[in-house]
């Protein structure tokens, strides 16, 4: 059994430090990457508040294609000119969106979204997959929590 217990009166970057060491506690002794990005899908989920979905995509073959997640069923398959997170993957970089409706072709896979957070995963300087983030609150991340979610991407561009 797991014990990673958030303090919700921790300051954030504090808080992602323990998200990021806890991540690589859990993956530390396994191989398999759908094992690990499953347990840090749920990581996240239980680490960060107001989320209404959270989880990655995986870049194949030249689209994005849904892997391990926590929150309602999604859009499998993500085009790269589609979305926050065809941006971010298109991109290389990490797409901070206050509300989503302003954003030109976000796919609403979960209407109660309205802010969204998209890192990605490089590996050798390619996008090989991203992680997504959505809250019901407008405007609910910030640097702090791009800054911490990048950790946990540097964590996922080394697994298997
Ligand atoms: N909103 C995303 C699609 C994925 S879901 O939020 C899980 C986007 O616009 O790319």
């Amino acid at each position: 059994m797991y014990h990673f217990a958030p303090d919700p009166d921790q300051p954030k970057a504090e808080a992602y430090r323990d998200l990021a060491e806890a991540a690589a506690a859990l993956v530390a002794d396994e191989p398999d990457p759908v094992a690990n990005m499953a347990n840090l899908a749920a990581l996240i989920w239980q680490f960060v508040p107001q989320l209404n979905w959270a989880g990655f995509y995986r870049l194949i073959d030249g689209e994005l294609v849904l892997g391990p997640f926590q929150g309602k069923p999604a859009c499998i398959r993500i085009p790269l000119d589609k979305g926050v997170c065809g941006a971010a993957a298109r991109s290389g970089q990490t797409q901070l969106v206050a509300d989503v409706h302003a954003f030109p072709g976000h796919i609403a896979c979960d209407a109660a979204s309205r802010s969204e957070l998209v890192v990605p995963v490089l590996r050798d300087g390619a996008v090989i997959a991203v992680i997504d983030l959505d809250s019901p609150e407008p405007a609910r991340f910030d640097a702090e929590d791009a800054a911490g979610i990048e950790m946990l991407a540097r964590l996922v561009a080394g697994l298997a």
